[in-house]
């Protein structure tokens, strides 16, 4: 188990302990409070480099990710795959020991290829590398930030601060995640760290849906979307992953929206505290119909609101050398 994520890369949440957890969503904590200001900025990586790679399609993550950088004073360079020499069959690792000749400090990278970050890593071990997302294996700051949302979120409930709550919030907390979890990175750092931090996880999702290995996870298996409705504080709804092929593992959209969708109707039993969330981008109508995902017990602006946070926190304890230089 790894203790603290200081100085080290992120590859993924499956081996962090619950203090590394909870160090981070602390440091986002106190990250939140740059946002409001009119100069929204720290000092904490002025004169460090931060390259941003993105293999594959992104609006929240690169966008949060280049953010987060810019806010913690970081230089970006910021590869544009699709033209650039990976166009003309360059590979990986030729492409990574161009940008590291270039003099950084940080790689996040985003593949559609599970354990590219880890390879990356291996290519440069003198770099810290985030992993913004590897194909079907992890999606590391999505776990994170959809953890300080729900902490978030509870604690406001609650009056109280959220770092002070010691992150109790989560013990107990009945999390149903929905959807195509076989192909769902999200699905399964949010398992990852929510499973740490003391949540009870469900999933529901058709049977050629679920991994192979499901009976290995830290999870019950629900048949039904509507036998887990009422039980579920947090619902967490993942995208239909066309890019992966999930079209072909369901026999049509609409059977699977009548099943697994959170539809207007089903929304009606939700009890009224009952959180969703999505990581976005929304398949309206098919995983989530558009009604409900302008409810205000969606929290979905407010994830990728969190996004920043949680990634300039994830920046700051990789690659900043000492916590005294926050400020
Ligand atoms: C997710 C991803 O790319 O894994 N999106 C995101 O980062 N916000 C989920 C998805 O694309 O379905």
């Amino acid at each position: 188990m790894i203790e603290s994520i200081r100085g080290r890369s992120l590859m993924s949440l499956h081996d962090l302990s619950r203090a590394a957890l909870v160090e981070i969503l602390d440091t986002a904590e106190s990250f939140v409070e740059v946002h409001r200001r009119t100069v929204k900025k720290v000092p904490a990586l002025k004169g460090r480099v931060v390259a941003s790679l993105f293999f594959e399609e992104s609006t929240r993550t690169r966008l949060s990710f280049e953010t987060a950088a810019k806010r913690l004073s970081a230089d970006v360079l910021s590869l544009a795959v699709a033209s650039s020499s990976v166009k003309k069959g360059e590979s990986l690792r030729d492409t990574i020991a161009t940008i590291d000749a270039l003099g950084i400090d940080a790689v996040v990278l985003r593949h559609r290829s599970s354990g590219a970050a880890e390879q990356v890593s291996r290519y440069v071990p003198h770099v810290r590398v985030i992993n913004a997302g590897d194909g079907l294996h992890q999606h590391p700051t999505q776990g994170l930030l959809d953890a300080f949302t729900i902490r978030q979120v509870l604690a406001q409930r609650r009056g109280v601060n959220a770092v002070e709550t010691g992150s109790t919030v989560f013990e107990g907390l009945r999390v149903l995640i929905v959807g195509d979890v076989m192909h769902s990175r999200v699905a399964r750092s949010d398992i990852d760290a929510y499973v740490a931090l003391g949540a009870q996880v469900r999933v529901a999702a058709p049977g050629t849906l679920l991994p192979m290995d499901i009976d290995a996870w830290p999870v019950e298996v629900v048949g039904d979307f509507e036998d887990a409705i009422e039980w579920a504080d947090v619902i967490g709804l993942l995208r239909l992953q066309h890019e992966r092929g999930a079209g072909s593992f369901v026999p049509s959209l609409s059977e699977f929206t009548a099943i697994y969708g959170l539809t207007a109707s089903r929304a009606r039993r939700l009890r009224p505290e009952t959180l969703i969330m999505h990581p976005g981008p929304i398949n309206r109508g098919v995983e989530l119909d558009s009604t409900v995902a302008d409810l205000p017990a969606a929290i979905i602006e407010r994830q990728v609101s969190n996004g920043v946070p949680i990634r300039m926190a994830v920046l700051y304890l990789t690659v900043a050398a000492s916590p005294s230089e926050v400020v």
